[in-house]
C-alpha cells in the first residue's frame, strides 16, 4: 500500500477510535431536556439524595451495565431509551412526587425525552431482550423492593449521561441502522 494511503487509513482508524470517548458539544441533541442545565441539575439532586440513603453494603453494586463505546451511538442511545422507559414505568412511577423537590420536574423532563427518542425512531421494544437491559433488570430484581429501587434512582445520573452522550444527531456516515 502506498504510504499516503496507509497514512489516511491510520488517520481514519484513529478518528474512529477516539470518537466514542469524546463528548459531542457540536452535535445536536435528539431531545431538548438532554441539553437543559435545569434538567441536569434535577437529575444530580435526585440521584445524590438516593445515594445518601444507600446501605453501606450496596455502595459497590452497580445496576447499569457499562457502555461499550465502540458500538454505534444510536444503538446505545436506543438501548438506554429502553432502560429509560423501564425507569418511567417501573421505578419512578411509584416514586411519590414529594420524595424530593426536584422529582416532579425530573419525571416530566424524562417523559419528554422518552417521547422524543421514540418519535425519532428508537424502537424501545426492540431492545427489551438486549443483554444489557436484561442484566439491569436481573440485578434490580435481585436487590429486591425498596433497596433496589433506591439504588436505581441513585444511578439515574449515569443513565442521563449515557443518553446525553449518545442521543445526538448522527454524523453523515452510511445510514445507521437503529
Ligand atoms: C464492544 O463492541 C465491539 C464491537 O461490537 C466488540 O468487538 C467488543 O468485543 C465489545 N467489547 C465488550 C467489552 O463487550
Ligand atoms: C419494534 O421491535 C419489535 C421487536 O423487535 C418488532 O416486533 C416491531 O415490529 C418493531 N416495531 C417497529 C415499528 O419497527
Amino acid at each position: 500500500m502506498p504510504a499516503a494511503a496507509t497514512a489516511t487509513l491510520l488517520l481514519l482508524v484513529l478518528m474512529g477510535w477516539s470518537e466514542p470517548a469524546t463528548a459531542h458539544p457540536l452535535h445536536r441533541s435528539l431531545s431538548r431536556p438532554l441539553r437543559d442545565p435545569k434538567t441536569g441539575q434535577a437529575v444530580v439532586e435526585v440521584a445524590q439524595h438516593a445515594q445518601k440513603k444507600e446501605l453501606e453494603a450496596d455502595t459497590n453494586i452497580r445496576l447499569l451495565p457499562r457502555v461499550n463505546g465502540s458500538q454505534d451511538h444510536l444503538k446505545i442511545c436506543c438501548l438506554h431509551a429502553n432502560i429509560l422507559d423501564f425507569y418511567l414505568n417501573n421505578i419512578l412511577h411509584g416514586h411519590r412526587d414529594d420524595a424530593h423537590p426536584s422529582m416532579h420536574r425530573l419525571k416530566t423532563d424524562l417523559h419528554r425525552i422518552s417521547e422524543d427518542l421514540q418519535s425519532y425512531g428508537c424502537n424501545v421494544t426492540h431492545y427489551h431482550d438486549h443483554r444489557h437491559a436484561v442484566e439491569f433488570r436481573r440485578k434490580l430484581e435481585k436487590m429486591e423492593g425498596e433497596r433496589g429501587l433506591n439504588k436505581a434512582v441513585g444511578e439515574i445520573d449515569i443513565l442521563f449521561t449515557y443518553l446525553q452522550d449518545h442521543c445526538v444527531e448522527p454524523t453523515p456516515t452510511p445510514t445507521p441502522a437503529l
